[in-house]
Parts: structure tokens; C-alpha cells; sequence
């Protein structure tokens, strides 16, 4: 059977601060900017979610949309939606937010999820300008 990627995007809005507390706060502002800021920021995330595997004869679906929306909902978005990931998201605990970071926690809670699919690529947009892609790797 012909192997399809199929995608799923999901948003959220989360709020943090990128900040390293091994480092003073000057290297951090430097480092960080606007960032940085101690009270905050929040950003309007979307997350597009990427499963291959075989086309399943009985459904002619890869995995049913439906359920991968259920997966990522409970996975992540029920975690991190109206959170502020450096002080209350469980998967992120102990290192900083950014997007780098954030999109492979999200991989880490996925990727056991979507049997007998295969989690093969995560795109995390933090601002419409800017994006983040993982495979896993
Ligand atoms: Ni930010």
C-alpha cells in the first residue's frame, strides 16, 4: 500500500519568558531582549502535527483526522492552551521555552500517540513569521 503523510494543525496560546537562570541578567537581556521580559509575553501558537503510514483498506485513511485531533488535544493543547510554560506545563519542566525546545517536548508526548501511524514531522509557528520544524532526530 502507497504510504500518504497526512497533517493535522492545532493552535494554542501560551505565555513565557525565554530566560537561562545560570546566566546574570544582563547576559540574559543581551541574549533574549524583548524575551526576556520577567512579567511575560504571550504568543498565538499553531502546531501542525504530521503522521505517515499505509493507507488502512477497510477506511482509506491513514488515521482518522478526528482522532489525531483527539490525541494532540489531550497530549498537548489541554496542557499548554492559557499556560505559561516555564512555570506549569509538565513536559517542559526544567528547560527554557523556546521553540526550539517546546516543539520537541511536544514530540516527546506524540510520538508514543499515533500507533500505527509514525510522527514524522512537527511544524510549531510562534508568530507568523516565525517557525520551528522537528522529524524526531
Ligand atoms: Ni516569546
Amino acid at each position: 500500500m502507497p504510504e500518504v503523510t497526512v497533517t493535522r494543525r492545532m493552535h494554542f496560546n501560551a505565555a513565557h519568558r525565554v530566560h537561562n537562570p545560570e546566566l546574570s541578567d544582563e547576559e540574559n537581556e543581551r541574549l533574549f531582549g524583548k524575551c526576556n521580559n520577567p512579567n511575560w509575553h504571550g504568543h498565538n501558537y499553531m502546531l501542525d502535527v504530521s503522521v505517515t503510514g499505509q493507507i488502512d483498506d477497510r477506511t482509506g485513511y491513514v488515521m482518522d483526522l478526528a482522532a489525531l485531533k483527539r490525541v494532540v488535544q489531550e497530549a498537548v493543547i489541554d496542557k499548554v492552551d492559557h499556560r505559561n510554560f516555564n512555570l506549569e506545563v509538565d513536559f517542559m519542566r526544567g528547560v527554557i521555552p523556546t521553540a526550539e525546545n517546546i516543539v520537541v517536548g511536544c514530540w516527546r508526548v506524540l510520538a508514543p500517540r499515533v500507533a500505527p501511524a509514525r510522527l514524522v514531522r512537527l511544524v510549531l509557528w510562534e508568530t507568523p513569521n516565525n517557525y520551528v520544524e522537528y522529524e524526531g532526530r
